[in-house]
């Protein structure tokens, strides 16, 4: 079943928008260090009831951090594959093109602006905070995977941004208006680039048989695996990072109960929320109703 998007009419949404990095980050648009960073349905932070709510404040903000710096990350292989993808079709349709390279520029932007936001954040909070990577070494490992796995990752990502915005951020008003204005403008033009990745996941499926999607689907949850395993590794980069910012050492049955939280509250931000999407999920079962069923029943384990 072909989607209901089109190149001509992506492009034409992405034209209405066009932000520049240095209007939305930077003099005085800075990140005020006395108000939360993420949604609390996305940090899980009050449920470590241990903590004070000074602390609280800090892990949310190590949590917000690592939040841009992980869709930085993720971009560094999302760019690539997009110009691999746009490059073998630059005589094609001319729509189809330009929607493709727009989307790489944004891409670019994007890890540029995540970039400066991680050089404002690490001047205002203080201390270092830990993160995994590097990203090229990252994106190396998963663009070994078979094209249609990397692209339902990408799909996966793309829907799961959305739903963050329009599910936690938008309305909550307790958040940083400069962290929440970065989520915002990188929310606006994600919104084509999920459009285009259903387009992506269509012409790649033309071209495969039965048992190259099998493959495809079954590479999207290895890649999932690949990066469930360095976010463990980034909960433990966050409990260092807390520690470090506020002085407190946690005790072993303290460690157990933030790392388990934590686990959570990252699985259901990067894989749960996109695994559930409505438009993930109808993308997938198109491609096959038993991979939609199996990701169905793994999820609520993400959730
Ligand atoms: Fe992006
Ligand atoms: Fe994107």
């Amino acid at each position: 079943m072909k989607s209901r998007y089109g190149y001509k009419e992506t492009l034409q949404s992405a034209e209405k928008i066009g932000w520049r990095v240095e209007d939305i980050i930077g003099g005085d648009k800075q990140l005020d260090f006395k108000r939360p960073f993420l949604p609390e349905s996305l940090a899980r932070v009050n449920s470590i009831d241990f903590l004070t709510s000074d602390e609280k404040l800090v892990l949310n903000q190590i949590r917000g951090y690592g939040y841009l710096y992980t869709f930085g990350l993720v971009e560094e292989f999302i760019l690539p594959f997009i110009l691999d993808h746009a490059r073998p079709q630059l005589h094609g349709d001319d729509y189809r093109v330009r929607a493709l390279l727009r989307f790489a520029g944004e891409e670019a932007k994007h890890i540029h602006l995540f970039k400066e936001f991680v050089t404002e954040f690490t001047k205002g909070f203080g201390t270092p905070c830990d993160t995994i990577g590097p990203p090229q070494e990252i994106a190396t490992a998963v663009l070994s995977h078979h094209p249609l796995g990397v692209v339902l990752v990408i799909l996966h990502i793309e829907w799961m941004t959305q739903r963050h915005y329009l599910d936690s951020v938008r309305d909550d008003q307790a958040l940083d208006p400069q962290f929440k204005s970065l989520l915002r403008h990188h929310w606006m033009e994600e919104a084509q680039h999920a459009k285009l990745d259903t387009l992506m996941v269509d012409a790649l499926s033309d071209a495969c048989n039965p048992t190259e999607i099998e493959n495809g689907i079954n590479d999207y949850a290895a890649i999932g695996g690949l990066l469930d395993g360095g976010l463990r590794q980034q909960v433990e980069f966050d409990m260092q990072s807390f520690e470090r910012a506020t002085g407190r050492v946690l005790n072993g049955t303290e460690r157990e109960r933030f790392r388990a939280i934590q686990t959570q509250a990252v699985s259901w931000t990067y894989l749960g929320s996109g695994m559930t999407h409505p438009k993930f999920l109808e993308t997938v079962g198109n491609l096959s109703p038993a991979a939609r069923t199996k990701i169905e029943e793994m999820a609520p384990a993400f959730c």
